[in-house]
């Protein structure tokens, strides 16, 4: 990641500034995946990215800030635990699930008393953030329930000159969306798998971090079928070679994962044998399959390893609708 923004972006943040400050939408690059950037404190620019995205009312999103000193903005009763975690890991994907302050519309929470924010680690988002100076709402950049972007020519490929800027900040490191920590009990939850793993949340508590929603925690938008490209795409192992069904006669098929394709595919890419990299190239993969024009996507199961657990769940989300 360029630690320094090139003078191009300086303008185009400068632009990116004023369309928010109207009122409008911009799309913005973080380490995680392209965002749907809008003015965090304008009830009409919210409305427009949920129409945009075709996205349900409903489902929350996440505000991102410049700095952890402008938390209290927006959130209050933070426990210690969630100062540890912000020294720890902000600016990074970790996002953290707090009790809202009285000023924060329902329309970015979705209805609900809580509200999701964290400080996204990409300099192009932080000078951003800086230059406006307040919150910014931000969900992925997709239309609701597919792929998640992560370069600025994916964001071109959801909307193209739907949104009036895409600042381009090159292909995202993280690749896939930051983790979401609930922090609205005694101890936290993990609500959302990402690339800060439970162990690594531990390691800086010094207790264990359950992974799962409580049934009191409302997750919208955590729903099964997500992340998932147009064409019809399918979980794959070792032992469907010997499934009828899968002799793929007159049928165009890709295949991702992480060793030889079955017969008869007619693209495959096979991800790297690391959680990390694979990570960073698991969206941009699923896009090329799904660009090309195939009748069915196959997506392999990942090492069974826990380092592998937020790709797992991004893998299956992408192919739980057949
Ligand atoms: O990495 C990311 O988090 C990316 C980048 C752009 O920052 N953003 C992102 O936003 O993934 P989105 O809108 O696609 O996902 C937001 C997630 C949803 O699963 C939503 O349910 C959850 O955050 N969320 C937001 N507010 C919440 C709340 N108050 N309680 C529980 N979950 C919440
Ligand atoms: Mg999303």
């Amino acid at each position: 990641m360029p630690l320094r923004i090139t003078q191009s972006q300086r303008l185009a943040i400068k632009e990116a500034t004023q369309i928010l400050e109207g009122g409008g939408l911009v799309a913005m690059p973080t380490e995680t995946v392209y965002g749907l950037a809008a003015d965090a404190s304008n009830e009409d620019a919210i409305s427009k990215v949920f129409s945009l995205k075709g996205r349900p009312s409903d489902r929350p999103l996440i505000v991102h800030i410049g700095q952890s000193e402008w938390l209290e903005r927006w959130a209050c009763e933070i426990p210690s635990y969630a100062h540890a975690l912000i020294k720890a890991f902000w600016p990074g994907p970790l996002t953290l699930v707090l009790p809202k302050q009285r000023g924060v519309s329902t329309k970015v929470t979705g209805g609900q008393s809580t509200v999701a924010v964290r400080v996204p680690n990409h300099p192009v988002a932080l000078a951003l953030l800086q230059s406006f100076g307040k919150g910014l709402v931000a969900p992925s950049a997709n239309r609701y329930g597919h792929i998640s972007p992560t370069s600025a020519s994916d964001v071109t490929a959801e909307f193209g000159d739907e949104i009036p800027l895409i600042l381009d900040g090159g292909s995202c490191e993280v690749g896939i969306e930051s983790t979401i920590v609930s922090c609205l009990s005694e101890g936290p939850r993990i609500l959302r798998l990402g690339s800060i793993s439970p162990q690594a949340l531990a390691s800086v508590l010094g207790r264990s971090v359950e992974v799962g929603s409580e049934e009191a925690v409302v997750v919208p938008g955590q729903v099964l079928s997500h992340y998932a490209p147009k064409t019809p795409t399918r979980r794959w192992t070792k032992g469907d070679q010997s499934d009828p069904n899968l002799h793929f006669v007159d049928q165009k098929v890709g295949f991702l994962g992480f060793f030889d394709p079955p017969i008869g595919v007619e693209q495959a890419i096979v991800l790297p044998l690391d959680p990390v990299k694979a990570g960073a190239a698991l969206y941009r993969s699923l896009r090329l399959l799904d660009e090309a024009g195939l009748n069915l996507i196959l997506v392999a199961e990942p090492p069974i390893e826990d380092e592998w657990d937020a790709i797992r769940d991004r893998m299956q989300r992408a192919s739980a609708g057949v």
